[in-house]
């Protein structure tokens, strides 16, 4: 199938749409990156392949940011759109149309597969029961409630679980409930909901996760799924709701979900409409397009049950594949605004060429499920040795001979024809990797033949040969040959790198770098003077970046305390889960000793008594406590700390203080405490 000499394939692609209320940012990067890189290379094989997009428009997220803005949805999400489309061109994502779940053709096709699956008997509606504020006159998703849990009365808990002491209840059994939009008491109030009937679909959902059509890890997700039995999904919000109305049901509103997904299908018939492409040959039932959509592995549930049952259910083909990746951590830990790693495309691409970030991606993206990590001093390390180091060097090298003894014009005829012939061949290799989403092991091999390639050249010697006299025809030749050489490396990299390819395409005066123009060596060619494609990565421009970052933190925290609504309140990511907290052993433990420790004018040496246990910790507290003044005194540590070993010795933990410029608190516990409790 992946077979290039086959007829071309028609092949539909998307990437999830994105939220009309926040910036692109690296996390997202990951995904339409891994997307562009495919339909790259599909293009690059000659198959017609469509990628399409879409800003995902609806939700009272939208409505009320576009209130707290003052400003309309509508003008709200214009402007969104163009932010997204001017970071998505910058990081080289090429969709072949971008649009709105905003729009006519996704109010269409939403109707239409609304209608079908009533129609087919597969809508279901009943009354249920919410929480609805009073004064703003809407009806309160959970996470728009705030009150005191019911279980361990702590205040000021969100939607229907308690973060301090992991409980879940109702909303409406949180102690004072206020709604997080106006302040004002809700108030419960019956409304008639309407449900996608799920379950109707469970047989045919089964065997298509049993097609091929999602990862092994996905499909032993949805076979716990399936085990715990699928429920029927509410699609349906009251008024006032920023989205499209329900046909037949005036003042309810398709809940966001239910349209999203449908925007795939909006935007490629407004792709079709433009440009004349047969929608039903790649949507209808017997369809032999393929159609791929890439997800990130929180919204499989959406893309891998919801989303081929309505789709089977209306009578549209489903996908031939959800592709799905995992998320991005930065240095190893969650994305973190405080940390300065949450970073935005447009703060990124401010210090930084998006080529490189394209690069690490790709070099470290497979076809699983797993996180990826973007540790800043490998991303740094490993662009500057491949992409400069080996990539760029072998055109550098040759570049200025080709230009000096064959007046630009590479040799007549070839004097490794093996050797070029060996990079020809590998492509088959590398595309077969590319196909099948594994671009780190094609981007290992295509660095194989870099190496292999600066091999050549480093024991040919050109540089030395070029000071004798009559070997003039010799260097060319082998100039030509690493030329050559570079020339196929371009072909498998420009899928990863398309602007640096593009400058090589320029460089090399090609009309294209697609997979199959590589056949053909270049003899006798003309090139173009050679500039540089591409330059290191400078490490003080990563620090710029995380510093911006940090500043976009301040002013995002100045434009919420502004605004002062729900969203002020909001910093989900800086939230850890009741199991993270629930990790961290915390115990009494009483000082037995403290010391200075010589050579460190911060620190104090603690030996701490946990009830028969003891350990050694080191704590910066000097500044604050004489050691004579801790002996004997409770205190409270984390137990579990993974022991760090300093130039003191090794430090079994970490006790818990106050602090700010002005002083050092030491925490204990009220009198009673014993050493070695358990703090829960
Ligand atoms: O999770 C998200 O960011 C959603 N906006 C993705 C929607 S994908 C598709 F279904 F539209
Ligand atoms: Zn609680």
């Amino acid at each position: 199938m992946s077979n290039s000499t086959s007829a071309p394939r028609k092949i539909l692609v998307t990437s999830a749409l994105p939220y009309a209320n926040g910036s692109i940012h690296l996390g997202h990067l990951l995904e339409y990156i891994q997307t562009d890189i495919w339909v790259r290379f599909q293009k690059s094989r000659g198959h017609e392949c469509h990628y399409v997009c879409a800003d995902d428009a609806h939700g009272t997220a939208i409505m009320l940011r576009a209130e707290q803005e003052g400003i309309s949805s509508e003008a709200l999400i214009e402007r969104v759109s163009k932010e997204h489309q001017a970071d998505f061109a910058t990081f080289g994502v090429a969709f072949d149309n971008y649009h709105s779940t905003h729009s006519e053709e996704n109010r269409y096709y939403s109707e239409l597969i609304y209608t079908r699956l009533r129609d087919a008997g597969h809508i279901a509606t009943r009354d249920i029961e919410q929480m609805y504020d009073p004064v703003k006159g809407l009806f309160l998703a959970d996470r728009f409630i705030k009150g005191t849990c019911p279980k361990c009365k702590t205040p000021d808990q969100y939607g229907d679980n308690c973060e301090a002491c992991g409980a879940t209840y109702t909303p409406a059994e949180l102690i004072d409930p206020v709604s997080a939009i106006s302040g004002a008491t809700p108030e419960v109030r019956s409304s008639t909901h309407y449900f996608f009937k799920l379950p109707d679909f469970t047989d045919f959902l089964k065997q298509w996760t049993r097609g091929g059509h999602v990862q092994s890890q996905i499909g032993n997700k949805l076979q716990e799924w399936f085990e715990s039995g699928l429920n029927e999904w509410d699609i349906s919000r009251d008024a006032p709701y920023f989205g499209f109305e329900i046909p037949d049901a005036p003042g309810k509103y398709f809940y966001v979900w239910l349209d999203a997904p449908i925007g795939y299908l909006a935007s490629f018939k407004n792709l079709c409409e433009r440009t004349g492409i047969d929608f039903d040959a790649y949507w209808r039932k017997d369809s032999e397009a393929e159609v791929y959509h890439f997800i990130g592995k929180d919204i499989v549930y959406f893309h891998a049950l919801f989303w081929p049952a309505m789709l089977h259910g209306a009578d549209f083909r489903t996908p031939t594949a959800v592709n799905c990746h995992g998320f991005v951590t930065v240095n190893g830990a969650k994305m973190s605004k405080s940390r300065g790693t949450f970073i935005k495309a447009a703060t990124y691409a401010e210090f930084l060429n998006p080529e490189y970030l394209r690069y690490y991606f790709a070099a470290k993206l497979t076809s699983r499920v797993d996180d990826l990590d973007l540790n800043l001093e490998d991303f740094a390390a490993r662009v500057n040795a491949d992409l400069v180091g080996k990539v760029v060097n072998i055109a550098s090298r040759c570049a200025g001979f080709v230009k000096k003894l064959g007046d630009g014009r590479l040799s007549t005829h070839c004097v490794e024809p093996e050797l070029v012939a060996r990079f020809i061949a590998a492509g088959d290799a590398i595309a077969e990797d590319f196909e099948a989403r594994e671009f780190g092991r094609a981007v290992r091999k295509i660095m194989e033949l870099a190496d292999e390639a600066n091999t050549y050249i480093a024991d040919k010697e050109p540089w030395a040969l070029a000071k004798q006299e009559g070997r003039e025809q010799e260097v060319l030749e082998i100039c030509s040959v690493g030329i050559n050489l570079f020339r196929q490396l371009m072909v498998y990299l420009a899928p990863v790198v398309p602007a640096m390819a593009e400058q090589a395409r320029q460089f090399l005066q090609l009309e294209s770098l697609a997979w199959e123009s590589r056949q053909d060596a270049l003899l006798g060619h003309e090139i173009a003077k050679f500039k540089p494609l591409m330059t290191r990565v400078e490490r003080d421009k990563i620090d710029a970046m995380i510093e911006a970052s940090k500043e976009d933190l301040v002013e995002e925290r100045k434009l919420k305390e502004a605004a002062k609504g729900p969203l002020a309140d909001d910093p989900i990511e800086e939230r850890i889960s009741f199991d993270d907290f629930a990790k961290v052993d915390l115990r009494i433990a009483r000082i037995a000793k403290a010391e200075y420790v010589e050579g460190a004018n911060k620190l104090l040496q603690l030996t701490l008594d946990l009830g028969g246990e003891t350990r050694n910790v080191f704590a910066g507290i000097r500044s604050a406590y004489a050691p004579e003044a801790l002996e004997g005194r409770l205190t409270v540590m984390v137990a579990n700390l993974a022991p760090r070993k300093m130039r003191f010795g090794v430090s079994e933990g970490m006790v818990l203080a106050a602090g700010n410029d002005d002083g050092i608190y030491l925490l204990s516990p009220d009198s009673g405490a014993e050493p070695g409790q358990r703090i829960r």
